[in-house]
């Protein structure tokens, strides 16, 4: 198995992205000490929840069309991007997003109230989808099962932002202690099953005005086919060889993120005893929590 060495911060596995890679410290203390605006929008996920969708669906609302802007979501990547100045320039309202859990967001818009929006998707398919990405970031030889056991399962510090457990619980505990209503928790397999009801829920978050042609006509300007073929024909891509250096950035390929875009692709993943594994740890894990999680 190829892959970068870890670098381990704060009980978490810190993915190679350039700023974090040379002082993943003062990063981090950057993002958490950024200077807020009051409607600053925070999209907040943990990896392969759906991030780039839901961040094409926000830019729309906001923009209030549905045009396909050139910058990809990297471009307001708070932990990746080169310089967090661009950040400071940028016009009111300004969305960004991260996977930093929820301890690191900016204080400002934690302790004041901002708009964060949470999503979360069921851990076999973000762990499937995980998987798909590493290998296209050049982890070979791993079976799904390796990665599973090696990787995704162990106690912390987990691969990626700590663990899927971690990040949504302590999520979670913050949107029940949220008095400004600055928390907004959606679900991909919601956005899945009722992208019209789920993006009416994310405008009214949002306060935006949007008609039910405009919301109708996101839905289907975001919806995976359409995407995928906008980020291959209308997306600038040449962020990404600024934030991460890794080879299939370099060359041809990078990582493919539109890659199935559907529900339950674990059951073609999981063998019936890691699915049992996997069960058991879910259900120890989440036994306090809440989460209406859709597996299926
Ligand atoms: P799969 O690998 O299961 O296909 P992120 O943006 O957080 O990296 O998440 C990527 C995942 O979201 C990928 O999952 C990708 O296919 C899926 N995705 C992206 N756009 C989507 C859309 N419009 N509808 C459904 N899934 C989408």
């Amino acid at each position: 198995m190829d892959f970068p060495e870890r670098l381990i911060f704060d009980g978490m596995n810190i993915p190679p992205f350039r700023p974090l890679k040379e002082n993943v410290e003062k990063r981090f203390t950057e993002i958490r000490d950024l200077e807020c605006r009051k409607d600053d929008i925070i999209l907040a996920t943990y990896n392969k929840s759906g991030t780039h969708w839901i961040w094409e669906v926000v830019c729309m609302l906001i923009k209030g069309n549905t045009e396909y802007t050139k910058e990809i979501k990297e471009f307001f990547f708070l932990e990746a991007i080169p310089d967090l100045d661009v950040v400071h320039n940028l016009p009111s309202p300004r969305p960004m997003n991260t996977h930093l859990p929820y301890r690191w967001l900016p204080k400002q818009l934690t302790e004041k109230g901002g708009k964060i929006i949470h999503v979360i998707r069921n851990p076999k398919d973000v762990a499937v989808s995980l998987y798909h990405h590493l290998v296209d970031f050049g982890l070979s030889n791993i079976s799904f099962s390796q990665f599973m056991e090696t990787m995704f399962m162990i106690p912390s510090p987990a691969f990626s932002m700590g663990s899927w457990y971690d990040y949504v619980k302590e999520f979670e505990q913050a949107a029940e202690n949220d008095k400004h209503g600055a928390i907004l928790t959606t679900f991909y397999e919601s956005m899945k099953k009722n992208p019209i009801d789920e993006t009416k829920r994310l405008a009214k978050f949002l306060n935006v005005e949007a008609s039910d042609k405009l919301i109708e006509d996101i839905v289907e300007k975001c919806s995976f086919g359409n995407l995928k073929n906008a980020d291959k024909t209308i997306k600038d891509q040449s962020i990404l060889k600024k934030i991460i250096d890794l080879p299939s950035v370099d060359g041809q390929a990078k990582p493919n993120i539109y890659r199935k875009g559907i529900i339950g692709d674990w059951k073609n993943h999981f063998t019936v005893a890691l699915n049992e594994q996997f069960d058991k740890i879910y259900a120890e894990e989440m036994k306090n929590s809440k989460l209406p999680i859709q597996f299926e």
